[in-house]
């Protein structure tokens, strides 16, 4: 079947003029494309097109487009009573409530109208396309067409085969999301298709280890703002995207993938859900917020004047022990080059995916004199220094201070199989890989994906590369065998490439 996206008549209809429905329904009709729009909620179609041409103007004036081109895109935008209106439209885009049942009645309902080549795409966020085709008479022509809010500014639109879904639909529709001006990513029907099954990583993860006390709320999004280059730490993202969304949608992927470990939900993120604790909607969350929604935080302590006389680094991770020898002889510390720490030196060691007490046992140094520095990531806008359980506060004050001797910020974590930053971005990437690894997308696909969807500072794979396959791999063996959990066991994808000594990217025949 042939389908031409660009064709100078190309009508699109949107059902559903919400916050979604009203964002497509503009760069549709900016993009010159005639649009038919209804809702069920009588007015709100209407409501959704004076909302759009007001946005029009508003981009008129700023000179993103002119006025002419606002009038023009504001003219072929129609507003039609119900579904059976939609009858000329080539393609029917379905943005209303998440509901599976409303969706395969609308969708039902629709295929007795439209022609036999009319294109059905849904916005659903969290509901398998698969199974929404399933109850259709050709879910040859159904795919999923996934916008993020706020449309005009999300560039991203993922275009989701289902199982049915035939070659050419998709194709029509990477054509159709470039002419709306989006940036139009390919993948296969899976639970959070790409953006929202790579987040899991982020905000999941997160919460795992505050829920172990390893961290505070505030410093795993300090660590993961100045460390890990993330524009807001995930408890910041949770605030502002609500528990009410962010809950529910991780429990449902968590349970469309049969339970699979790596997206178990935690009980901090669920508690507070069902306290209706969700974030800055109900100006509490993670956070507490003031009169004027800032979260109120305490400053961050001084770091102690504290100084250590002596300082060991152990060799067991070259990479770690190259790069902090490197810095602590530019700060200026008293370095002991023996093999073996002396009687009373700060110990230092630099584990990638070991806890500070798994260092301190298996290479037989002193626990009350241990401290572990995370060095995977550059040491440039904070450090984050953990202890184990009975490191003496003496030395762990001697750490925080030489460390924070040229003005770094350095946060201290409890014990942590990889520390925040190392355990969160490996989970991330190991999800990349596993996404990779169904053939769901192509890792160039999923990177570009995250980036737009989620303003990463990388995606999985660049994480990957930036950071190293193998030392992301050494992370997450380690986290395993230190948790026996397998939401941690690399997936296959990484390891043969960290075995192979390969790129992340290195497709497979
Ligand atoms: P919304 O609640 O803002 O808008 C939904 C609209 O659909 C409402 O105006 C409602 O009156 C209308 N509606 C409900 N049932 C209808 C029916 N049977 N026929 C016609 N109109 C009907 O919801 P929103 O946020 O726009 O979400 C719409 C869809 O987009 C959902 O499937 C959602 O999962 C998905 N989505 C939402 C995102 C978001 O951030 N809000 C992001 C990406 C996808």
């Amino acid at each position: 079947m042939s389908f031409d996206a660009n064709r100078p008549d190309l009508t699109v209809g949107v059902i559903g003029s919400g916050a979604m429905g009203r964002g497509i329904v503009q760069v549709a009709a900016a993009g010159g494309i005639n649009v038919l729009v209804t809702d069920s909620r009588p007015g709100a179609a209407q409501e959704a097109r004076d909302f759009v041409g007001k946005m029009l103007t508003r981009a008129a004036e700023k000179g993103s487009i002119t006025p002419d081109a606002a009038a023009a895109a504001l003219n072929r935008i129609t507003v039609v009573n119900g579904p059976a209106d939609m009858k000329p439209c080539h393609v029917v885009i379905e943005a209303i409530v998440e509901n599976l049942d409303a969706k395969r009645q609308l969708f039902a309902e629709l295929e007795s109208i439209v022609s036999p080549e009319c294109i059905l795409v849904t916005n659903t966020s969290s509901l398998s396309v698969t199974t929404i085709a399933a109850k259709l008479k050709s879910p040859q022509r159904f795919a999923g067409f996934h916008f993020f809010n706020p449309v005009p500014l999300m560039k991203l639109v993922e275009v989701i085969d289902g199982l049915l879904t035939e070659n050419w639909v998709s194709e029509a529709l990477m054509v159709l999301g470039r002419r709306m001006t989006r940036e139009p990513v390919r993948c296969t029907d899976a639970p959070g298709f790409l953006v929202n099954q790579v987040g899991r990583g982020f905000t999941l993860e997160a919460a795992h280890l505050a829920y172990e006390g390893i961290a505070s709320f505030v410093d795993v999004d300090r660590v993961m703002r100045d460390v890990g280059g993330f524009r807001m730490g995930p408890f910041e993202l949770m605030e502002l995207t609500g528990l009410d969304v962010t809950q529910p949608a991780s429990a449902l992927i968590y349970n469309q993938f049969f339970q699979e470990p790596r997206y178990r939900p935690n009980l901090i993120m669920q508690s507070r859900y069902e306290a209706g604790v969700l974030g800055r909607k109900t100006k509490k969350g993670f956070y507490d917020y003031d009169a004027e929604m800032k979260p109120i935080v305490a400053p961050e302590a001084a770091a102690p004047a504290a100084y250590p006389g002596h300082v060991w680094v152990s060799p067991a991770e070259p990479h770690g022990h190259k790069v902090l020898t490197e810095l602590l002889t530019k700060i200026g510390a008293k370095l002991e080059t023996g093999p073996k720490p002396s009687a009373n030196a700060l110990i230092l060691v630099t584990p990638l995916g070991d806890d500070a007490t798994t260092c301190a046992v298996e290479q037989e140094l002193d626990p009350k004199r241990t401290v572990a520095v995370d060095t995977l990531f550059p040491m440039v806008k904070r450090r984050t220094i953990m202890t184990t359980p009975v490191t003496d506060h003496v030395y762990r004050n001697a750490a925080h201070g030489l460390l924070a001797s040229d003005g770094v910020p350095v946060t201290i974590c409890r014990d942590s199989p990889g520390f925040i930053a190392q355990r969160i971005v490996a989970m991330i990437v190991n999800i990349g890989c596993s996404i990779a690894q169904s053939r769901t997308a192509q890792p160039a696909d999923i990177d570009k994906a995250v980036t737009l969807g989620l303003n990463y500072p990388n995606g999985p794979f660049k994480f990957g590369e930036v950071l190293g396959p193998q030392r992301i791999h050494q992370v997450l063996t380690s986290m395993y065998r230190i948790y026996g959990d397998p939401r941690y066991r690399p997936n296959i994808w990484l390891t043969r490439r960290a075995r192979l000594g390969v790129s992340l990217l290195t497709p497979e025949l």
